[in-house]
């Protein structure tokens, strides 16, 4: 049965008497509105032998810059819990914003200088809003693993980087991005797309797929050929389009290599990105 707990203090009781006899928790943060995407990080959580999954719904205030999205982000707790039953999730953590932030708190986690590029350089502080959440939760539920969507990569490196600047004794592990059937990935925030910015968005998809193909030709073909796919939508407004390495440095002229985009949609902001192979 699922089990819907809101105080800190209940799910970390919990947890820690599950890992008092051996299960080991894996731990899946969300901010609801839960989708395909979602629901296949909480199928690999549930693969992994021997675990409880613990999956959290929380529209983290402290990752919304002034001008963003919080009071229209999508909220529908009854219908997330449905999915939740569906994908058997044995806890749900959905706290209020005051038992995340009871008034007088006020440390948070800087995310160095990754945290300030690429999103970073738009979203001012999003960053230290996503770890300083992301270090809560790990702290309250202690997961010995947690799960997070390739489809944020900028986030899941981040993460990655805490983790082991930090010494946090969680096993991170990403999964690729789950898209729909045209490519566009999925995203909770594809509900604010009118039907004519929806076939727009596929710009972001088809220009990374383009990209990609151009591996073999190097870093100025990559960008090329998404610039090419990314003109022909002049309603997609591109707020960036960069060729890194996987852990966000400076792209390699062979191997292994990620490439990012994010742009403007109307007034939605979309973020996509995959891996290629260089040279
Ligand atoms: P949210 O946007 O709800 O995403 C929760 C998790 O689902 C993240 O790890 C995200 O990368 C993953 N995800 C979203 N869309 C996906 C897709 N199409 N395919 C695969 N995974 C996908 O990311 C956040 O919430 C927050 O920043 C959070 C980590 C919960 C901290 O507040």
């Amino acid at each position: 049965a699922l089990h819907v707990l809101s105080k800190p203090a209940e799910v970390t009781r919990i947890t820690r008497a599950l890992r008092a006899v051996g299960t080991k928790i894996v731990l899946v943060p969300t901010m609801g509105a839960l989708h395909a995407g979602h629901r296949e990080l909480i199928r690999r959580a549930r693969n992994i032998p021997n675990t409880v999954v613990v999956t959290s719904i929380f529209v983290n205030p402290l990752q919304f810059g002034p001008n963003e999205d919080l009071d229209r982000y999508p909220r529908q707790l009854d219908t997330d819990l449905d999915a939740c039953r569906e994908e058997r999730v044995e806890i749900v953590f959905t706290p209020e914003r005051e038992d995340m932030y009871p008034p007088g708190s006020q440390v948070t986690v800087h995310s160095g200088p990754v945290g300030d590029e690429l999103d970073g350089r738009v979203r001012k502080g999003h960053f230290d809003g996503v770890l300083t959440v992301v270090n809560k939760l790990f702290n309250i539920v202690r997961p010995d693993f947690a799960l997070f969507g390739e489809k944020d990569y900028q986030q899941l490196v981040l993460i990655k980087r805490m983790v082991a600047d930090l010494d946090m004794d969680t096993r991170v592990i990403g999964v690729p991005t789950v898209r729909e059937p045209d490519g566009l990935a999925l995203s909770s925030r594809n509900v604010y797309l009118s039907p004519s910015e929806r076939e727009s968005a596929v710009a972001l998809s088809a220009a990374l797929s383009a990209g990609a193909y151009a591996g073999r030709l190097g870093a100025a073909e990559v960008i090329k050929a998404a610039k090419e796919v990314l003109a022909a939508h002049p309603e997609v407004v591109v707020d960036y389009l960069e060729l890194r390495a996987p852990d966000l440095g400076p792209a390699p002229e062979q191997g292994e290599a990620r490439l990012l985009v994010a742009a403007r949609v109307g007034t939605t902001r979309l973020i996509d990105n995959t891996g290629l192979r260089m040279g």
